[in-house]
C-alpha cells in the first residue's frame, strides 16, 4: 500500500492528495520502510497523537539516543541540533514549557496586535511596487518579503543584515526534509554556525543597550540561557517566515486554479478570515509532522513501539471526508473547518495570530489592487515534500 505514498517524486508532490486517500482508505496506519517511519493519515488520529503525551518532538528529556536504540547524530552535525534543540518546538515538558512561558512573555499578544498597521502598511506597499510593474513572480516580490520584513521587525534585525536570512533560514530547514543528504547537512550545520554567531553578537549589543524589539526583550527574560535565546531567535525568524510564504503562494494558485472562489472573494472581502483558514487547509503548508512514541502504543490496532517514529501527514488530515464535507473542494466559505495545519496539542503554533494578521493582509491588498491577477505559466512546486511551496508563480495584473 505504501507504493501510493513517494515524497521523493515530483508527480507525488505535485499532487499528493489523491495517495493520501487511498492511504487513509486502506491502511491509516502502516510501516513505510524508506524513512523507517509509521505512517498516520486520518484527521482523528493526527489529532489525537499530536495531543497524546505518549509521543514527543525529541525523547532526549526521557532517554539517551542508546536507551531508544537511535544512532547519536554524526558528530559533524553538532552545531545544528545544539541550535535546533535550544528552541522550545524541538523541547518537552518541563523545559518545553518554561521555554514556552518565558518566550510569551516577550512575544505578546499586544506585540504581536501593534503589528498590524505595520503589517497592512508593509502589504500594500508591496502589492503597490507589484502592480506598478505589470506582475512577476508573487512569491519573490511579495509572498517572501512580507514575512521575513515583519519577523525581522519584530525581532529588530538591522535592515542592512537581512538579506542573510532566508539563505540561513532554507538551508537549515533542508534538515527537516525526509532522509536529508549530506550535502544538505554540510550546509545547515554551515549555516547553523553563522546564524548562531550572528545572534550571539545582536543579542549581546542589545543586552548592554536595548531597544524596543523582541531580541531585546528575549535579552531581558530572567531564565534563558544565552543558548536558548540564540534557539528560540532562530526558531521565530524560521518559523516566522516559511510557512506563511507558503501559505500565500500555494493560496494564489488555489484562487486562480478556482476562478468562481477568486470572484467571490473579490465580490465579499469579509469572508478573507474563512477563506484564510480554507486556503491553508486546501493545499496545507506543512505536510508531515514527526513524533517520537516515548511508550508503547496502539493505533487502529497497529503496535507501535517505544523507540519508533511515526509521522503525522497534515495534508491528508486536512482531507479527510470524515472532518471536512467534500474536502477537495475549494470553499471558501467554509466555517466548519478544523484544519491542523497550526498543529495541536501542547506545540500548537506560538505565531498563528501574527501569521493570520499576515495573511489576511497580504491577501486583501492583492485583491482589492489587482482584481484581475492571472497566472502566466503553470505553477511549479519546489522538490521539497514536507515544507511545501512553489518555486515561483508567474501572474500578470
Ligand atoms: C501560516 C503560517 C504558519 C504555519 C502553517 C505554522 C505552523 C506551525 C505548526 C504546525 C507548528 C507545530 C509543529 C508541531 O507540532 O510539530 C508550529 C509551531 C510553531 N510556530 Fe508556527 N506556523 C506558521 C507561522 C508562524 C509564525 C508567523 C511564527 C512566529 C512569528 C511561528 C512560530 C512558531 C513557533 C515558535 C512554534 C513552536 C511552538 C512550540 O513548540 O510550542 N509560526 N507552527
Amino acid at each position: 500500500m505504501t507504493d501510493v505514498f513517494d515524497p521523493w517524486s515530483p508527480e507525488f508532490r505535485s499532487a499528493p492528495y489523491p495517495a493520501y486517500a487511498r492511504l487513509r482508505e486502506q491502511s491509516p496506519v502502516v510501516w513505510f520502510e524508506p524513512s523507517r517511519q509509521y505512517l498516520i493519515s486520518r484527521h482523528e488520529d493526527v489529532n489525537a497523537l499530536l495531543r497524546d503525551r505518549r509521543l514527543g518532538r525529541s525523547y532526549l528529556h526521557v532517554a539517551t539516543h542508546e536507551e531508544m536504540g537511535r544512532a547519536a547524530p554524526p558528530q559533524y552535525q553538532e552545531p545544528f541540533w545544539t541550535l535546533n534543540n535550544n528552541g522550545m518546538l524541538d523541547r518537552e515538558p518541563p523545559d518545553h514549557t518554561r521555554l514556552r512561558r518565558l518566550v510569551s512573555q516577550a512575544f505578546t499578544p499586544r506585540r504581536v496586535e501593534a503589528l498590524r498597521p505595520v503589517v497592512q502598511r508593509l502589504a500594500g506597499e508591496l502589492v503597490d511596487a507589484f502592480v506598478a510593474e505589470g506582475g512577476g513572480d508573487l512569491i519573490a516580490q511579495v509572498a517572501e518579503p512580507l514575512p521575513v520584513t515583519v519577523i525581522a521587525e519584530l525581532l529588530g534585525i538591522p535592515e542592512a543584515d537581512r538579506h542573510a536570512l532566508r539563505p540561513w533560514s532554507a538551508a537549515i530547514c533542508g534538515m527537516y526534509e525526509l532522509n536529508p543528504s549530506r550535502e544538505t547537512a554540510e550546509a545547515a550545520v554551515r549555516a547553523s554556525e553563522e546564524f548562531s554567531e550572528y545572534l550571539r553578537g545582536l543579542a549581546r549589543r542589545r543586552k548592554q543597550d536595548p531597544r524596543d524589539d523582541l531580541v531585546s526583550a528575549l535579552a531581558a527574560v530572567e531564565g534563558l540561557s544565552e543558548d536558548e535565546l540564540i534557539g528560540t531567535c532562530v526558531l521565530l525568524l524560521n518559523a516566522g517566515h516559511e510557512a506563511t510564504v507558503n501559505v500565500t503562494g500555494n493560496g494564489w494558485r488555489a484562487l486562480l486554479l478556482n476562478p468562481d472562489q477568486h470572484a467571490l472573494l473579490k465580490a465579499d472581502p469579509e469572508l478573507i478570515g474563512t477563506a484564510v483558514e480554507e486556503l491553508m487547509r486546501y493545499d496545507t503548508p506543512l505536510q508531515m509532522f514527526e513524533r517520537w512514541v516515548l511508550e508503547d502504543i496502539e493505533v487502529r490496532g497497529v503496535a507501535i513501539p517505544r523507540g519508533s517514529e511515526v509521522a503525522l501527514l497534515f495534508g491528508s488530515a486536512n482531507h479527510d471526508p470524515a472532518a471536512f464535507a467534500d474536502p477537495s473542494r475549494l470553499d471558501l466559505t467554509r466555517r466548519d473547518n478544523p484544519h491542523i495545519s497550526f498543529g495541536a496539542g501542547i506545540h500548537y503554533c506560538l505565531g498563528a495570530p501574527l501569521a493570520r494578521i499576515e495573511l489576511a493582509a497580504s491577501f486583501g491588498a492583492l485583491l482589492s489592487k489587482a482584481p484581475d491577477l492571472h497566472l502566466v505559466e503553470d505553477p511549479v512546486y519546489k522538490p521539497n515534500y514536507v515544507i511545501r511551496g512553489l518555486e515561483r508563480l508567474l501572474v500578470a495584473v
